[in-house]
């Protein structure tokens, strides 16, 4: 796998000069071209310069967020929520699933480079619980079946082979539809704590 290399992540990062607000955004774009679903410190330095956020400070949001990783990791990141919702209807037989599927254990990668596979927090897909986030989309894995397919789909490169197993059932959080801040540690919305312990109105109860 290629490493992202000076241009292109200093070409990235001119998207965000200036601007400390977007400091999150840059680094998951940072993260996503890295190939390796992580942020090197190089960049991680060169986004607090470039953004004018502390050095400090990038570290900080490095490491709160589950999503950021300073380590190299597979090409995707398949993140099983357990969380509430998902825990209580299989997260954990889903994780077994995904493990066997890719033969790893959690918090490990497949030897073909591709997939991390990690336990994480909730996605805002809490109506189709259980569910495994990768990339921007997250999916429900009913059976060991499949966890093949969706294992095959990405090692092909055949969107259309997990199609039907894509999630499009948005659960708690409301402001989880905005690609930028769905992704949270521990189910926590950056903008405002909601999560199924503490529903909106407009919560959706899985099922
Ligand atoms: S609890 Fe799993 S997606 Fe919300």
């Amino acid at each position: 796998m290629t490493e992202l290399d000076e241009k292109a992540a200093l070409s990235i990062l001119e998207g965000y000069r200036n601007d400390p607000q977007q400091i999150i955004s840059a680094l998951l774009d940072i993260q996503e071209a890295s190939g390796r679903s992580y942020v090197d410190r190089r960049w991680a330095l060169a986004a607090a310069r470039v953004t004018g956020v502390p050095a400090a400070r990038v570290h900080e949001i490095l490491t709160f967020y589950s999503m950021f990783s300073e380590t190299p990791r597979g090409r995707h990141v398949a993140e099983v929520c357990l969380s509430g919702p998902c825990l209580v209807n299989g997260g954990e037989e889903l994780l077994r699933r995904l493990s066997a599927a890719l033969d790893v254990s959690e918090g490990e990668t497949s030897a073909d480079g591709l997939f991390t596979l990690e336990g994480g927090g909730c996605c805002g897909r809490c109506a189709g619980a259980p569910v495994v986030r990768i990339g921007d989309e997250a999916y429900t894995v009913a059976s060991d079946a499949d966890a093949a397919a969706l294992v095959l789909s990405f090692r092909d490169g055949d969107p259309a082979g997990r199609e039907a197993l894509r999630c499009v059932r948005w659960g708690s959080c409301p402001k989880a539809r905005t690609r930028r801040i769905r992704w949270t540690s521990r189910g926590m919305c950056p903008e405002e704590a909601i999560g199924p312990w503490k529903r909106p109105s407009t919560w959706t109860p899985p099922g």
